[in-house]
């Protein structure tokens, strides 16, 4: 079985590592389609590894296998030899074959066995191809075909393995074979959906992956078959993809087309130089247009792969920048079509909350969907939680949330009742002492650079207080320390609920920036306790960790490592996958921990990258950076620059 290690994620998108005999593969990956047979690649291995430097791609076994001089080769020679290529090489069965021209004459042993014999690096299963119309009784019994064929290819396979998903149009089967191909596979392979892609039907798509998605091993890499659009690259990723691969690239070219992530544009149309890649940029466009079109397409071939691995390398900067929604957001411009799959992916959140950050360092309004974002969906479910115990006030105006602003904001009314006014943000209606949390406080919104209806510089606020007269008028007061008390209080009920936040307040004191005005540290007895970073969650330093495990019940933001881990977690090594005996099923990625040994005690505080149901299932990589140690100094509550991801061997 494959050690697929997850580095850094956005969400369901990772930045991941899958090693195979001819070198790792980093994900998300596009792995581009080439012919077998030399004299019919219009971008051979050799020169695409030399000018874009790809270490993986894919070819057809089925292929290689019907045709005699390239089957002797590749069994003579391997098929690394026939290609000319020393990367990965990923082989696919003939399903697809199968899909376009009806039967295929090769059974599933056959084609198993030869991939192995040609020295393929992942080989894939002879899967039954479902098109997304067929019936449900179709689409099972191709199912169950394909369930008994990865079954058999398992036992026999030793290798990396490709374990197809098909189901077509119906999630029950989506999830049964996405339950079935993670079983035996290393690759879990979203099949079936080419027809789906050439006809943007992406609302479909986005159902398919939405079915697939909790059914998936999370330690296996997923390969959607024939994503080859740079426009669906940051979608697809978005949905948990990691390899894509496609000939597109290839076809397009054929009708002249050229691709860009966003849309496509026909040669025969370009009349301006509209690409300056460092192909076009040479030969520009124009001159390519005036040419006969067998001389265009191996420019346009080039062109199309030039632009898709430049995306690629932008959903991967994106994931790192944890701004994967904002540029999938822009992508869905290219098209309406990939728009409405947007929609439908939001419309089902559940599909991304196990495994969307706790927060990220900002929160760009793109467009009209950009308030349809998990992060948006699960801040206000838990707000009305939050709230629901308490009357909310009438709204007030819309107002500037600047600390000079906060620093005034009375914490108390005159009953004594805890506060509950609202600011209006772009989310709707706010508590106040909510608004530093991500997504509300990080918002850079469109509201924020239209003309100014509404009062929103202090004064205006205060005009606007003062004719509230069940408010506290008196701004002249210094509120501050009010208002910090009331910050932290909030802070650590929205973190760790009101029992915890009663029970450690008073022990707890604020203590603000002084340049920014916000509230910086909770100390206590001297030492920080919790540090809030700009997404306004209060962190614990190992102090706080020892406060949080004195006082939160049973397995409240506890990891419990294994006894194997111990040393070296209490030392500050972060915390591995596969040493997680259990987790809290509430936290999420970038949430912070307490990592106890089995026993309950407090061994280091960390930050999670794997979503608690998650660890243990990869079986390779950092489970919890840890942050803080037993054995460490201050901190200041983020993780250490230094690599820490270290621990025992693997
Ligand atoms: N290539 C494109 N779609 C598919 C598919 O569903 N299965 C296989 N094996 N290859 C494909
Ligand atoms: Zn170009």
């Amino acid at each position: 079985m494959s050690g697929f290690e997850l580095l850094e994620r956005d969400g369901l998108a990772r930045l991941g590592r899958l090693g195979t005999p001819h070198g790792v593969i980093e994900t998300p990956a596009l792995l581009p389609v080439v012919h077998p047979d030399p004299a019919r690649q219009s971008c051979p291995a050799p020169v695409l590894r030399e000018r874009f430097g790809i270490r993986a791609l894919i070819t057809s076994a089925y292929i290689t296998w019907r045709t005699p001089p390239l089957r002797e080769v590749a069994e003579r020679e391997g098929i690394h030899k026939l290609l000319g290529f020393d990367g990965a090489v990923m082989t696919d069965s003939g399903a697809f074959q199968q899909h376009a021209y009806g039967a295929i004459e090769v059974g599933p042993e056959e084609i198993l066995g030869f991939q192995a014999r040609i020295g393929s690096d992942i080989a894939t299963v002879l899967d039954v191809f479902t098109e997304p119309d067929a019936s449900h009784a179709e689409a099972e019994a191709a199912l169950a075909a394909t369930a008994e064929r990865t079954r058999a290819a398992r036992s026999s396979f030793p290798g990396l393995l490709a374990a197809p998903v098909q189901g077509g149009p119906f999630a029950d089967l989506r999830a049964r074979a996405a339950a079935g191909a993670s079983e035996a596979g290393d690759l879990l392979a979203v099949g079936g959906v080419v027809p789906l892609l050439e006809r943007y039907r992406f609302r479909e798509l986005a159902d398919v992956l939405a079915a697939v998605r909790p059914s998936l091993d999370p330690g296996g890499a997923v390969h959607l078959f024939g994503t080859g659009h740079p426009m669906t690259f940051a979608w697809a990723a978005l949905h948990g993809v990691d390899l894509f691969d496609s000939s597109a690239y290839h076809k397009f070219a054929r009708r002249g087309k050229l691709m860009f992530p966003d849309g496509t544009v026909s040669i025969d149309d370009v009349r301006e130089p509209i690409c300056r890649c460092a192909l076009c940029s040479v030969t520009p466009l124009d001159r390519i247009a005036a040419l006969p079109p067998p001389e265009r397409e191996p420019h346009l071939a080039l062109h199309n792969l030039l632009v898709s691995f430049e995306e690629v390398a932008r959903v991967r900067q994106a994931i790192r920048d944890g701004t994967l929604w904002e540029l999938v957001e822009r992508r869905a411009g290219a098209h309406p079509a990939l728009r409405a799959g947007l929609r439908e992916a939001t419309a089902r959140p559940g599909t991304f909350l196990a495994t969307e950050p706790e927060s990220r360092r900002a929160f760009r309004e793109v467009s009209s969907e950009s308030l349809a974002r998990p992060a948006v969906a699960r801040f206000l479910a838990r707000m009305r939680d939050f709230v629901a115990d308490r009357p909310l006030a009438r709204e007030i105006p819309p107002i500037a949330l600047t600390p000079e602003y906060l620093s005034r904001v009375p914490a108390r009314d005159r009953s004594d009742c805890p506060i509950a006014w609202n600011a209006t943000t772009p989310l709707g209606p706010v508590p106040l002492e909510l608004t530093e949390l991500y997504p509300v406080g990080p918002f850079l919104g469109i509201a924020e650079f239209e003309s100014p209806r509404s009062p929103r510089s202090p004064t205006d606020v205060s005009r606007a207080l003062g004719t509230r007269p069940e408010l506290d008028a008196d701004l002249d007061r210094d509120w501050t320390e009010a208002w910090t008390e009331r910050q932290l209080r909030t802070g650590l009920t929205w973190q760790y609920g009101r029992a915890l936040a009663d029970r450690l307040a008073p022990e707890l004191r604020g203590q603000r920036s002084r340049r920014t005005g916000r509230l910086r540290k909770l100390v206590h007895g001297g030492s920080p306790a919790f540090v809030l970073g700009d997404d306004g969650v209060p962190r614990p330093t190992f102090r706080g960790a020892e406060l949080l495990r004195a006082n939160l019940p049973g397995d409240r933001a506890r990891v419990v490592a294994a006894d194997d881990a111990v040393p070296f977690v209490r030392h500050g090594r972060s915390l591995f996958s596969k040493f997680v005996v259990a987790a809290d099923p509430a936290l999420v990625p970038g949430s912070s921990a307490l990592v106890v040994d089995g026993s309950g005690e407090l061994l280091a505080v960390g930050r999670l990258l794997l979503a608690p149901h998650e660890m243990g299932r990869l079986r390779r990589g950092v489970a919890v950076r840890v942050t803080a140690h037993r054995s460490g100094g201050e901190d200041d509550g983020s993780p250490d620059p230094e690599d820490r991801d270290r621990g025992p061997p693997e």
